[in-house]
């Protein structure tokens, strides 16, 4: 009996054995001709899938009934749902395809300088491949670097940093979200003076904290007062950090000696407050000299110094920047890193050196010079166009124009402007001009301008903009 039984379970099981295996050669419609019960087979073994499914994943379950449109949007985390895709990156494309498409466009949206980097630094990222310097480095990266680095913020910047409170990133953007993923608390609010460069927001939504914006104003020169820093901190009793950008993208503002004074003396009663100071234009100033917020009384030890080569040296496809800390926030800004991105570019980081210790600064100089001068143009160009206030800015290579006494007026074939993402499609479409609308910037009064561009460019885009907005009725 045992036996027999035994027989039978054997005999079962290599039925079963040789059904499974030609199931998975099958294809789907040949798999319509077979038994009944290789159907009820496979059916059974999808509801066992399904059933798994539905324990780790209710989403994709309840989709089992599945529509394509269901199939066709993935699902996506709630951090990359919220967040904004870059708006200067979506303007640029805009005039790309444009320009693909053979039209002439006047860009003055890029944030990049529009000459080459120093030829020494040419010369260094080829000699660095041949070198053979392209494997990974140290995560913080090269010692040689960070020593010229520390060497360089400790000369000119009066910050002595060590190169063990220097990390090298991927350009300064990473090193700005790193510094955040490092001091920014879920829950805590993050303190951002507006206008701002728009990736803040965004970065400070990844970490679970809360951007709150500090409004500046145009009678100020959009430099944060210490008077609205107080306000704030009094009305945000869970600010952990503030955002400084200095000089600002996109005002071109540059806080002198005396109001980083004042914001040192405000942050004093709040010690808990840690500072992120951007100061990755802090090359690029005409007649307000540069002052590191580190390098004032007490500030050292809570700012994150923000910086790079990506401004300075025009060198943004190198993707080098770096953050300048206490030594216990460098270290978590360094093992933040490690799990990123490993480390910056081997080859853009001996080119970064050859730009601090070879470079000559009359290079630096020449370019400053060079910029002052489009900022001169470019300001009395967009000062003859009526009705547009701006402040004169000091540093970086943007205008900031409040333009909204344009708004709510008729475009010739009858478009009403209301805001400045409007006017600035408008003036792309019809006068080919490419601006930033300043709602990118938490200002929707304003529209950007970029004067790191050929003198030609800019008098035909400013020009062009004054065309369209006194064409509005
Ligand atoms: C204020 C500010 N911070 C940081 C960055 C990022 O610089 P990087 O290209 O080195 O990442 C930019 C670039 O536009 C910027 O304007």
């Amino acid at each position: 009996m045992i036996l027999s039984l035994v027989i039978v379970l054997i005999f079962l099981l290599t039925i079963y054995t040789k059904v499974s295996s030609f199931s998975f050669s099958l294809s789907s419609s040949s798999s319509l001709s077979l038994s009944s019960s290789l159907i009820t087979l496979n059916k059974k073994r999808i509801k066992t899938t399904s059933v798994i499914m539905t324990s780790t994943s209710p989403k994709t379950s309840s989709s089992s009934s599945s529509s394509s449109s269901s199939i066709n949007k993935p699902r996506l985390s709630p951090m990359v749902e919220n967040m904004a895709i870059s708006k200067t990156i979506e303007i640029h494309a805009l005039t790309k395809e444009m320009e693909r498409s053979g039209k002439t466009v006047y860009s003055l949206c890029v944030g990049e300088p529009d000459y080459q980097p120093p030829n020494e630094v040419i010369i260094a990222t080829a000699d660095a491949a041949n070198k053979g310097l392209t494997k990974y480095t140290a995560v913080t990266g090269e010692l040689s670097l960070r020593k010229a680095i520390a060497d360089d913020l400790t000369k000119r910047k009066e910050t002595p940093y060590t190169p063990e409170q220097i990390v090298v990133s991927n350009g300064a953007k990473q090193a700005v979200i790193q510094a955040l993923m490092c001091v920014a608390c879920p829950g805590d609010d993050v303190l951002i003076p507006s206008p701002y460069w728009p990736s803040y927001p965004d970065m400070v939504k990844m970490c679970n904290a809360r951007p709150v914006s500090v409004r500046t104003s145009a009678k100020d020169g959009y430099i944060l007062t210490p008077e609205s820093l107080r306000q704030a901190l009094q009305s945000n009793p869970k600010a952990s950090c503030i955002i400084l950008c200095n000089p600002s993208n996109p005002t071109g503002g540059v806080a002198d000696l005396e109001n980083l004074r004042g914001l040192a003396s405000v942050l004093r009663d709040y010690p808990q407050v840690t500072v992120i100071s951007d100061e990755i234009y802090e090359r690029l100033t005409y007649d307000v000299p540069h002052v590191s917020f580190a390098s004032l009384p007490d500030m050292m030890q809570r700012t994150i110094t923000i910086n790079g080569f990506s401004k300075s040296h025009s060198m943004t496809g190198y993707r080098i920047g770096y953050s300048a800390s206490s030594t216990p926030i460098a270290q978590a800004v360094a093992k933040v890193q490690s799990q990123m991105t490993s480390c910056a570019s081997s080859i853009g980081q001996d080119a970064a050196k050859v730009a601090l210790m070879e470079v000559k600064e009359t290079w630096m100089s020449d370019r400053v010079k060079e910029l002052k001068e489009k900022r001169d143009l470019a300001y009395s160009l967009l000062m003859k166009i009526p009705n547009i206030t701006c402040p004169c800015p000091d540093g970086a290579f943007y205008l900031l124009p409040d333009v909204s006494k344009y708004y709510n007026k008729k475009t010739p074939d009858g478009k009403i402007i209301s805001n400045s993402h409007e006017l600035c499609f408008e003036l792309l479409r019809s006068q080919g001009v490419a601006l930033v609308s300043g709602d990118a910037f938490g200002c929707d009064e304003c529209i950007r301008l970029s004067y790191a561009a050929s003198k030609e460019l800019i008098n035909d885009s400013v020009s062009r903009l004054g065309i369209f907005l006194t064409s509005l009725q």
